[in-house]
């Protein structure tokens, strides 16, 4: 397995001999699927970190048929790509990007409400969601009205805080299958801590969430003390993705606890900082600030979290390297289709969530 530090130092991707033939295919099914393409733009301006290169290619659809139609179109003609949200729990390396970053964020329409269920795109945004869903009546999200991302990104990785994950409460997910829109049943994914059977070659376009109806007054005092619990113990109005690490599933450990008591609050690796306020987080700060202080701290946390207990921490953010070359060897909150297993965090790109993160 490699590190994280392996996977960032290994060299340029090599897919870089077609260029004119890759700008043309994406030109071309940015045409069919009517959907916008942009060169140039930076993992820097595009996730909450504000850290990470250039990209190469970037596809923005606005509905979730126009995103069903390029995930297919990219899967059939090989071109290597990632899905983001609002790339809140994505900390991209600093190097050149050469795949296509399909952006979930457009795709947002409206929430629609029908008696105790909501259907909702994945791009629209999850605060906005448990803000509407309380003031329809409906419980069941209030706890995650926090969490800084889009609703594809908290359904990719299970998001989850103060007791609700959003599992808990999707009736089904639509997903992108060979072009077309594919519901499939909650019952039929398996949602764990921080993480789902999702798997590659698909995308997560939408889903239909069943909430249960409960006083509007009591569900937003429950949603605001979960906020006011957020702002008292986690840094806000900073560069954060949301918790770096998983805490030892299984073991009632929190890995932020046990970093602060490790004394590592406030250690700085160039622009990337241990927060002061939650040691899980880590902040970045300066125009200077890039991925690779970030993710140096983070090896060395867990380089000392193995030392001194023994334990092998995981990546809760997604870790984008910038070396892709197929489709098959994606990450990102694209899922299923192929049958093959989700990476997780340190694994092929030591991992990325739809904070994701809390997010
Ligand atoms: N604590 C410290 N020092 C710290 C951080 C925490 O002493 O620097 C103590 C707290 O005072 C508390 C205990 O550790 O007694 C637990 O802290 P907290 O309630 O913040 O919970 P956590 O386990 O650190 C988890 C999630 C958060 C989620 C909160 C609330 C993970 C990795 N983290 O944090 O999720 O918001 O519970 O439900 O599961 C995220 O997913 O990005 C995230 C931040």
């Amino acid at each position: 397995m490699q590190t994280a530090t392996e996977l960032l130092e290994v060299s340029e991707p090599q897919n870089t001999a077609d260029a004119t033939g890759r700008d043309r295919a994406v030109e071309e099914i940015a045409r069919r699927c009517s959907v916008r393409a942009e060169r140039g733009r930076r993992f820097a301006e595009l996730t909450s970190l504000r850290v990470g290169g250039v990209i190469d290619w970037l596809m923005l659809p606005e509905t979730e048929e126009g995103a069903a139609c390029v995930a297919g179109a990219l899967e059939a003609s090989g071109l290597a790509w990632r899905v983001l949200g609002a790339g809140s729990n994505v900390l991209a390396d600093d190097r050149e990007h050469k795949y296509v970053v399909l952006s979930m964020r457009e795709v947002k329409g409206g929430a629609s409400f029908d008696g105790d269920r909501v259907s909702v795109s994945a791009g629209f945004s999850l605060p906005r969601l448990c803000v509407e869903a309380a003031r329809q009546g409906l419980s069941g999200i209030e706890g995650l009205g926090g969490i800084p991302g889009t609703v594809g990104g908290a359904l990719w990785m299970n998001a989850g805080a103060y007791g609700q994950e959003i599992g808990q409460v999707v009736e089904s997910v639509r997903v992108a299958r060979a072009g077309r829109v594919v519901e499939v049943p909650g019952g039929e994914v398996k949602w764990d801590y921080r993480h789902t059977s999702f798997k590659e070659g698909e995308l997560l376009l939408g889903c239909t969430l069943r909430l249960k109806p409960d006083d509007p007054e009591q569900i937003k005092a429950r949603m605001e003390e979960a906020k006011r619990k957020r702002f008292a113990t986690q840094p806000h109005g900073a560069r954060s993705a949301g918790c770096f690490f998983k805490n030892p599933p299984g073991s009632g450990i929190s890995t932020g606890k046990m970093i602060d008591e490790m004394g590592l609050k406030g250690e700085r690796r160039g622009g990337a900082v241990v927060s002061p306020v939650h040691a899980n987080f880590i902040v970045t700060e300066g125009e200077g600030a890039r991925a690779e202080d970030a993710l140096r701290l983070a090896e060395e946390i867990r380089e000392r979290f193995r030392r001194e207990h023994g334990i092998e921490l995981e990546y809760e953010v997604e870790l984008w390297g910038a070396d892709r070359e197929s489709s098959q060897e994606g990450v990102g909150f694209q899922v299923p289709g192929a049958g093959e297993e989700k990476p997780t965090p340190d694994t092929r790109y030591p991992t990325p969530s739809v904070e994701g993160g809390e997010k």
